[in-house]
């Protein structure tokens, strides 16, 4: 029996998993790390509490399983978009990676809009300028702390650090390279157009890989830390969201993705490159050689919770703690017992800024419409419709492209409530499904590890063959004639609050 392994650099943690040939999960482990937020609206994270992470649950899942390491054929990894890794020639990390969420570079995107053109920049790279994306936190590092920039010799993103610290090899692939903003998305190759225009030397960026390409192999001194073979093939793999969508089967026009993770992130597939001249939704390259992917996202998803969590739920998270279940279990059922529109509460989850549709790095969360009748279950649900109707937004414009969806797969830790994935089915109006693995993007780089090592022929088959449905829940219309009204309202709020939004930022 051939082994592969999927590791899932992520946020709030790592997330490795050994897999069998058939996809069956053998073993798994996760290790947690911390964001740092040294300014409102600034998020960073240490590179190499990110690499304790992996080789410890590499480790992890070797040992537990019992697997003998020969038989593990390959690794692939998934990491979170967009951050900037900047190491010198002796590959020491220079600062704290600035990552995804981070919202300090407004000005750079104008920076870059005036140095490329709106409509060039947007015509080969298939976005805007957007301060999520890697290229605006490069040029914010060389505006204001050159001497880091200056001994800067490679930027990576955060999995392919990990790619470097594992092999030895600098190296990206299409899908997460896509989210640099460097990439000329048509033709899948760095732009030289690009990097001219803001003169980053092309010998700083990795050599770029179809996903499900090998990329290198382990070193030894990866050997011994992860208990993994010497020369164990690492593939390509892909950023979090098109890993997550290979793990979910989304390779073909249809079936569209909903992904409740950190971020909100709606995904289709596309065989040619499709673009929103307005760059609310973001096109990428797929991890599927030769397609493209439509995502919207929205940046404070399962954040939105987690923040809700961590702040105002002690007693929830006591009890969870006493009867040993998962905290959320208990939010979940107490914003069950709330109706549609969580009596009048509603809730903008903008708490990172946002992305689909707003591109607004000042919008911050609200909750409207508080009363002194409200209780902390009135603000769950309000919390897990405000992020539905974003992820509707999302929807909304894809479906305005012209893209069609038949059905949508529920994913990321928020697609295994049901109450969330109704509410997804109701204000979507279409089917939501899940499938027969919780993996996700584990699952995703897993399989192209497997094409890269010879385990499997190619991608689109090995999905087909490996994801199957498991549940199916259909729209309940009349809850989706009260949802609407709501999110009219919902829509209408951000009109109501954008220059305020600003204001608020120019204060603090
Ligand atoms: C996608 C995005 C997030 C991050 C973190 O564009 O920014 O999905 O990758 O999950």
């Amino acid at each position: 029996m051939s082994y592969l392994i999927g590791t899932d650099i992520g946020t709030s943690g790592t997330k490795t998993v050994l897999f069998d040939e058939m996809g069956n999960t053998v073993a798994s482990a996760t290790y947690e790390y911390e964001m740092f937020q040294p300014q409102n609206g600034w998020a960073e994270q240490n590179p190499d509490d990110w690499w304790k992470a992996v080789y410890e649950s590499i480790n992890d899942v070797i040992t537990k399983s019992g697997v003998k390491k020969e038989e593990i054929k390959g690794v692939g990894l998934s990491g979170q978009m967009h951050g900037a890794v900047l190491i010198d020639r002796n590959g020491k990390v220079l600062r704290n990676a600035i990552i995804w969420c981070d919202q300090r570079t407004s000005q750079e995107c104008i920076e870059i809009t005036e140095k490329v053109g709106k409509e060039r920049l947007i015509s080969i790279t298939a976005n805007p300028a957007l301060t999520g994306f890697t290229a605006s936190k490069i040029l914010w590092i060389r505006n204001h702390e050159p001497a880091v920039y200056e001994k800067t010799y490679k930027i990576l993103l955060p999995k392919d650090y990990i790619r470097y610290k594992l092999t030895g090899e600098f190296a990206s692939e299409v899908s997460d390279a896509s989210g640099m903003q460097l990439m000329d998305i048509k033709n899948r190759t760095w732009s030289d157009e690009v990097l001219e225009k803001l003169d980053i030397d092309k010998s700083l960026l990795g050599k770029l890989y179809e996903s499900c390409e090998a990329t290198g192999q382990i070193s030894s001194s990866a050997a011994s830390l992860t208990g993994l073979k010497e020369g164990t093939i690492v593939a390509g793999g892909a950023g979090d969201q098109a890993a997550g969508a290979l793990g979910n089967g989304i390779v073909r026009k249809g079936i569209i993705s909903s992904t409740i993770g950190t971020s909100g992130v709606v995904f289709a597939h596309s065989d040619t490159v499709m673009i929103d001249m307005k760059g609310r939704v973001h096109t990428f390259c797929h991890a599927v050689p030769g397609a493209w992917h439509i995502m919207g996202v929205t940046q404070g998803a399962g954040l939105s919770l987690k923040w809700f969590r961590d702040n105002f739920c002690y007693e929830q998270m006591e009890q969870a703690a006493m009867e040993n279940i998962d905290p959320y279990i208990i939010m979940d059922k107490m914003a069950r017992e709330i109706s549609i529109g969580s009596k009048g509460v509603i809730y903008l989850p903008y708490l990172m800024g946002e992305r689909t549709p707003h591109l607004d790095p000042d919008a911050r969360g609200v909750f409207f419409g508080l009363s002194a009748s409200h209780t902390k279950a009135n603000l769950i649900r309000a919390i897990l419709e405000g992020v539905v109707f974003s992820l509707n937004d999302c929807m909304n414009i894809i479906k305005e492209m012209g893209i069609e969806a038949t059905e949508v797969r529920a994913s990321g830790g928020g697609g295994r409530s049901a109450l969330w994935r109704q509410m997804q089915a109701d204000v979507f109006k279409t089917d939501i499904t899940t499938i027969n693995s919780k993996e996700g993007g584990a699952l995703g780089v897993a399989i192209l590890a497997g094409v890269a090592s010879g385990v499997y022929e190619d991608v689109v088959s090995t999905c087909d063959h490996i994801i199957k449905e498991k549940s199916r829940q259909s729209a309940i219309e009349e809850n989706s004639v009260s949802y609407d009204q709501f999110y009219q309202l919902y829509k209408k709020l951000y009109v109501s609050l954008k220059d305020d939004f600003r204001h608020i930022s120019n204060l603090i």
